[in-house]
């Protein structure tokens, strides 16, 4: 079967990753999380002492990212890709709320962005991979073939993500949870480089009233139209 690219684009907590899971697994196409490798870099520049929460040392950062490897290794028991940083899995670590509250400054960085993105455009260079992120349509790949742009309300998003904590362990607020997406949403969409836009090409789907299933099942069908008048 001819292979596609499929470009998930959105706002936070918009449940890319979880139509992207679905998407790929149904297709037999890699899934990569693109915010996974900002998270990384994020959680690499907190471990170094180059951003806490009153300073940023961005310079550092950019001097210090020839030494930054990311990479995915598929967790054949989870069936997910898990990242690595510099050889270390740091899955576990990357979706607490101190990286979720630093990884929109440093992903306003260009010299970051380039990097990452570069890696990004090889992984997906033979088609077949669901990527899911912010510029994925826009920038990575503008020539996917499928592009959705996933939104919902603040309120939904932020319930959506205070339940994933709260069922991993963390102790957290819901107005933490909630003034975190609101702000990301407002540093990703306005930043100067790759500003999170909708693709002139994407279609929107508002997920806020629709089930997981619903969802999928329009966004498979999609995809299979594509893929057989490709064929
Ligand atoms: O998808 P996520 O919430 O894990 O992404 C974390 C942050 O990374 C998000 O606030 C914006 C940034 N990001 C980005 O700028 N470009 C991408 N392609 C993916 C994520």
């Amino acid at each position: 079967m001819t292979k596609i690219t499929i470009a998930i684009d959105g706002f936070s907590s918009t449940g890319k990753s979880t139509i992207a899971k679905q998407l790929a697994n149904a297709l037999g196409y890699v899934y990569v999380d693109s915010g996974a490798m900002y998270r990384a870099v994020t959680l690499h520049a907190m471990n170094k002492g180059f951003i806490s929460d009153d300073h940023f040392d961005v310079e550092g950062l950019i001097n210090d990212l020839p030494n930054l490897t990311i990479f995915f290794k598929f967790n054949n028991k989870l069936g997910i890709g898990e990242v690595f940083l510099n050889d270390v899995n740091v899955e576990g670590q990357i979706r607490n709320l101190e990286v979720s509250r630093k990884v929109s400054q440093v992903a306003a960085i260009s010299e970051v962005r380039v990097m990452l993105v570069k890696q990004q455009q090889r992984m997906g260079q033979f088609k077949g991979v669901v990527m899911d992120g912010r510029d994925i349509g826009t920038v990575v790949f503008p020539d996917a073939e499928l592009k959705l742009f996933m939104t919902s309300s603040a309120e939904t998003r932020a319930q959506r993500r205070y339940d994933e904590l709260i069922a991993s362990g963390d102790d957290v607020e819901f107005k933490d949870i909630l003034e975190n997406v609101v702000s990301r949403d407002h540093i990703d969409s306005t930043r100067e480089d790759s500003p999170l836009v909708k693709a002139e090409d994407a279609i929107e789907i508002d997920n806020s009233h629709l089930t997981k299933t619903e969802q999928f099942d329009q966004v498979l069908e999609m995809a299979y139209k594509i893929i057989n008048h490709i064929e």
